[in-house]
């Protein structure tokens, strides 16, 4: 029996067993049988979560890009690797083959070597969706650097703050990029940024738009010209087992931002061995996921899974409301996509317009419809698979984070049943527990709990970088010996998990992770603001939106309250970017808070919900006539 392709429930729950009850021995046989190594690892695995650290594949050499394209060229040199779909819907698609994937992933390495990057130095990648953006993050991966992709969508502050996180010694970025009808100057924001940012020696910018830029003299290189001078083969470096791939930054409930060290073996095996099995891809699939690159899903399901498996990962530079509504159906139609993976936030904001952007298409191609990010609402679930699924595709409803690197929980497409809003059955390898509040594993069904993980899975993230006690403080004290997920759960009778959301100040908006603290921090830098307290609240697009209760410092400011508020929410998008933004403001005289200075979320929550019939307990209040105050004006 082959670990790789799941066919039925039986199988799986055989195939889950035997993950368990060794799985050292499970995870050696997918490396073994399933990817190059340039030497074979002495130990499979070693783990102790209370320092926290965790090897996995100890002594194995590979490179990554081997197994994602080299060893594709001989059976699948003229197959589509990348299949392009560009902004405009009038531009041609372009099918970039395994070949012309490996001559411009070694043209690029060879680029970024004469430009002195070596192994261990990172790397930062701000580019829009384009073809370049999967080119760098392969060419770092050969050469052994360590890519760190900061989303295009952050503002200037939030890109210098992740560059000079890791000291990156170069970032790509773009003149510019399209974003439906509309244009955004990307190197203008890296520009600002890199006044800040003194561990920058280059950045290399790739044409796109094709507008007037400034170029700073010895800093700033265009890239094409440095590709047509540079050699198309370049060796890959060697990397050992736990070399550090990439860093992708992640929100947490406080401080600055995480980023999240991944490893090389552990890291590939797991992105491909879940891709091959949650999307059930075969070999002349087109599969399609929406997300970008800048995101852990980008990294895992749109270029390292579905390359190491050889498939056709699509990559679409726009936006699914341009031209029109119907633009992913269109886009599903022409290219005959099989696989469909998108976020709860797209399905519901497609949901809301008439039923003809779907109908004009023909969706038949489609076998395996897929959603990730936030909990998907009944609602939306029952769209997806009516009107896009036309009930015959099984929706795969898939958790994880970006620190698990890799799908942790989702239903087996023609193996697991779905129910809707249940991301269903752990995948193999992973063993999920449910905690109560004192730590105690909840061991019965129908109940809910803290989500952690009780076992090492090869991807896991091994730390924060440059701060590995807030990695151990972060997802390791809360409870001893588990992985601590920031989510609540709950188990059915039959075993399957349904996600309820975030049990900390994370807030999830768009599927975007937010953590409040950073906003409050912008909020709080406008000259008029004393205080602010940032809750979510739900929303019928973005799953969560932000809700700010804002104390001024004058209580008369005579500035109109909605200028204000439009001031605010331009400096969150300074500092953080738009997706940050506020929905509501409210402007407070004050804030309840604990005898010991701790703001109450929980009644703030509450009020931003509407949900006030039982605020709980507010006797432990400093100030509890401000809560009368805070619901009388509640927006
Ligand atoms: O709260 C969970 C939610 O997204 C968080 C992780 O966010 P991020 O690291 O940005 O990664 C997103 C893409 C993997 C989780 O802690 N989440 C993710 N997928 C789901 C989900 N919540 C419910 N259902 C999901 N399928």
């Amino acid at each position: 029996m082959s670990n790789y392709h799941i066919k039925n429930l039986e199988e799986y729950y055989q195939i889950y067993r035997k993950s368990v009850r060794n799985p050292e021995n499970f995870w050696e046989e997918v490396a073994e049988e399933h990817f190059i190594w340039r030497k074979r690892w002495d130990k499979v695995l070693s783990w102790d979560f209370t320092k926290p650290e965790i090897k996995w594949f100890e002594g194995a050499k590979l490179n990554i890009t081997e197994n994602c394209i080299d060893r594709h060229l001989r059976i699948r040199g003229d197959k589509t690797a990348i299949l392009f779909e560009p902004n405009s819907h009038k531009d041609k698609a372009e099918h970039i083959t395994y070949m012309q994937l490996y001559h411009r992933v070694n043209k690029f390495s060879n680029v970024l070597k004469d430009e002195g990057i070596k192994k261990g130095d990172r790397v930062c990648i701000y580019l829009p969706m384009i073809p370049e953006l999967a080119v760098s993050v392969l060419a770092c991966a050969r050469i052994g650097a360590i890519h760190s992709v900061v989303f295009a969508g952050f503002s200037s502050t939030a890109l210098s703050t992740r560059i000079n996180d890791s000291d990156c010694k170069m970032v790509i970025t773009s003149d510019g990029s399209y974003r439906g009808s509309k244009t955004i100057d990307l190197k203008g924001i890296v520009d600002e940024a890199l006044e800040r940012c003194p561990s920058i020696e280059t950045s290399l910018v790739v044409k796109r738009i094709n507008s007037e830029i400034f170029m700073k003299e010895g800093r700033d290189k265009w890239l094409e010209p440095l590709l047509e001078n540079a050699d198309s083969e370049c060796e890959p470096e060697i990397m050992d087992a736990e070399d550090p791939l990439f860093i992708l930054y992640t929100s947490g409930s406080t401080g600055k931002p995480k980023g999240m060290v991944h490893t090389t073996a552990g890291y590939m095996i797991y992105s491909a061995y879940t891709f091959k099995n949650v999307f059930q891809y075969r070999e002349n699939d087109i599969y399609w996921c929406t997300a970008d690159i800048g995101w852990i899903t980008g990294h895992s399901y749109i270029v390292y899974g579905p390359l190491a498996n050889g498939a056709t990962s699509v990559m679409f530079e726009g936006v699914p409301n341009y031209p029109d509504f119907g633009r992913f159906w269109e886009i599903v139609e022409k290219h005959k996509v099989t696989q469909f993976y998108t976020a709860p936030t797209a399905i519901r904001a497609l949901a809301k317009e008439k039923l003809e952007f779907v109908e004009n298409y023909d969706l038949s191609s489609l076998k395996v419809l897929g959603s990730v990010g936030e909990p998907i609402n009944e609602e939306a679930w029952h769209w997806y698979n009516d009107n896009i699924g036309k009930k015959k595709s099984p929706i795969v409803d898939t958790w994880w984070q970006t620190e698990t690197g890799g799908i942790m929980i989702s239903p087996i497409p023609f193996a697991t049943p779905t129910k809707p809003t249940y991301a269903t059955l752990p995948l193999p390898g992973i063993q999920p527990v449910l905690l109560d509040e004192n730590g105690v594993e909840i061991k019965e069904n129908q109940v809910d709990g803290r989500l952690c993980i009780k076992f090492p899975w090869p991807s896991i993230a091994r730390t924060i970088w440059g701060n590995h006690e807030r990695y151990r403080e972060t997802y390791f004290s809360a409870y001893e010996n588990q992985y601590f997920t920031g989510d609540g759960a709950l188990r059915d009778e039959v075993g399957y998990y349904r996600i309820t959301g975030r049990v900390d100040d994370v807030i999830i908006v768009s599927g975007h992770n937010l953590g409040t603290a950073p906003i409050e921090d912008a909020v709080n830098e406008h000259p008029a603001v004393a205080e602010s307290a940032i809750v979510g609240f739900p929303h019928d697009i973005k799953g969560n939106a932000l809700y700010g209760y804002v104390i001024l410092k004058e209580a008369g400011e005579s500035r109109v309250h909605d200028n204000l508020r439009k001031e605010i929410n331009q400096i969150i998008t300074e500092h953080i970017g738009p997706i940050a933004k506020l929905d509501k403001i409210q402007f407070t005289s004050g804030l309840p808070k604990t005898r010991s200075g701790k703001i109450m979320r929980r009644i703030l929550r509450k009020i931003a919900c509407n949900d006030t019939s039982n605020l709980g307990d507010t006797s432990t209040l400093l100030n509890p006539e401000v809560v009368q105050e805070i619901m009388d004006n509640v927006l």
